[in-house]
């Protein structure tokens, strides 16, 4: 089976991204080469490590190299303050000097809260990405986002700290739950729509295929999507501009997240896909978008067996206004003013503050509408 890379070369901070089957058994072949001693500190979850920590360390023994690990509990809560120091004291107990790499071996969650924990380390020492879920690998690891949540929200507590290289073994997809896989597939997805029509298009002939397991296009997905943000982020790493285009479907999603409580009612890539078919019907109300697009974006993720509506979600939401209210705590709001991503169709996104908040609350209506 083929091993793809994609190289994302920030001046000063270039790495690889490299995508394939069976990497974590070379683990140490492709990590050697950032090593000062044979030594890492692994953070990853109690799930993952269960699956997958004994052939990551036998990939890095291979080599040489000796291994410390913590694994932290599984899922959204773990980023936070409290794991962020149990994580930062651990690195320090390990003496991880500054000259160490931290690998972190798991979803966004533990990418996220790893990436920061080495970002403050000692004031920064290198990490390696080693994203064992769908959406990990083609999004929260690459780019350089690192941080935990706050209790007045997502994500609102980070550094941009870039990895010095992203190991995505696509095989370890397989030991993901359907669900979990689905979720990711919210933001491949997102890619298609938000800049590539072709991508979207490939994405309707081959996501059974892809969600049924077939090895080849797995990889042709994530090699795909992360060209398409490594692209992305070459241009605005720090989301002055064009990266904000990353955030399709997201000022709904953040909404719906808040609105759910950040846990098992509504998973992150599940909110993006609900976010971004709500993205598309507004824009196609406001004239922007054909009116069948919305409507052919809900219709594939449909297909996939993914949520689409509001009606999807189960248990009580906010009205329209408590919706609106929740997204005016997302931290792109500037000045008060809420940003969207629109669409001038499939694969034409753009960033724009300029939406009349009473279009917003009548795509809302409707859609909550739709739940009684
Ligand atoms: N930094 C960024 O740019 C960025 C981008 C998008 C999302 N994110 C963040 O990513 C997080 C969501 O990531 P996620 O969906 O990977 O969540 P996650 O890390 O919680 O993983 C989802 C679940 O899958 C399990 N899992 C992971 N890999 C597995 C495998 N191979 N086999 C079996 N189980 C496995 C995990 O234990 C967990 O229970 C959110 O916190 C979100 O904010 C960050």
């Amino acid at each position: 089976m083929t091993m793809e890379t994609v190289s994302v070369p920030l001046p000063g901070r270039a790495y690889d991204v490299v995508i394939g089957p069976d990497l974590i058994d070379r683990a140490g072949e492709f990590v050697s080469p950032l090593l000062r001693r044979p030594r890492v500190a692994v953070l990853t979850d109690q799930t993952v490590a269960g699956l997958h920590l004994k052939q990551l360390e036998a990939g890095l023994a291979a080599d040489g190299i000796s291994v410390v690990s913590l694994a932290l509990p599984a899922g959204e809560a773990t980023k936070s303050w409290p794991y962020l120091s149990q994580s930062v004291e651990w690195l320090l107990e390990q003496k991880i000097e500054r000259a160490d790499v931290v690998l972190a071996l798991g979803g966004g969650v533990i990418g996220d809260l790893g990436g920061f924990a080495a970002a403050i380390l000692r004031r920064g020492v290198r990490f390696v990405q080693i994203p064992t879920s769908l959406l990990a690998q083609v999004d929260s690891s690459v780019g350089g986002k690192t941080g935990i949540n706050a209790s007045h929200g997502k994500n609102l507590v980070g550094a941009f700290h870039q990895p010095s290289l992203v190991l995505a073994d696509t095989a370890l997809l397989s030991s993901l739950p359907a669900r979990d896989f689905l979720a990711g597939y919210g933001e491949v997805v997102k890619y298609g729509l938000l800049g590539d029509a072709a991508f979207f298009e490939w994405l309707e002939q081959n996501g059974a295929a892809l969600a049924n397991g077939d090895l080849a296009a797995r990889i042709e997905a994530v090699r795909h999507s992360v060209q398409m943000k490594a692209d992305i982020v070459l241009r605005d790493e720090t989301e002055q501009g064009d990266r904000a285009l990353l955030n399709l479907g997201h000022t709904f999603c953040h909404a719906l997240e808040a609105a759910t409580g950040y846990g098992d009612r509504l998973l992150h890539g599940e909110g993006v896909a609900i976010g971004c078919v709500l993205a598309f019907e507004l824009s196609a109300r406001l004239g922007l978008c054909p009116q069948e697009d919305p409507s052919r974006v809900r219709a594939h993720l449909r297909a996939m067996g993914m949520k689409t509506d509001l009606a999807d979600i189960s248990g009580d939401l906010p009205d329209a206004a408590g919706l609106m209210a929740l997204m005016g705590q997302d931290k792109k709001v500037v000045d008060g003013q809420l940003t969207f991503v629109l669409a001038r169709g499939i694969g034409q996104a753009f960033v724009t503050s300029d939406v009349a908040q009473s279009a917003v609350l009548d795509v809302l209506n409707d859609a909550l509408a739709l739940r009684r």
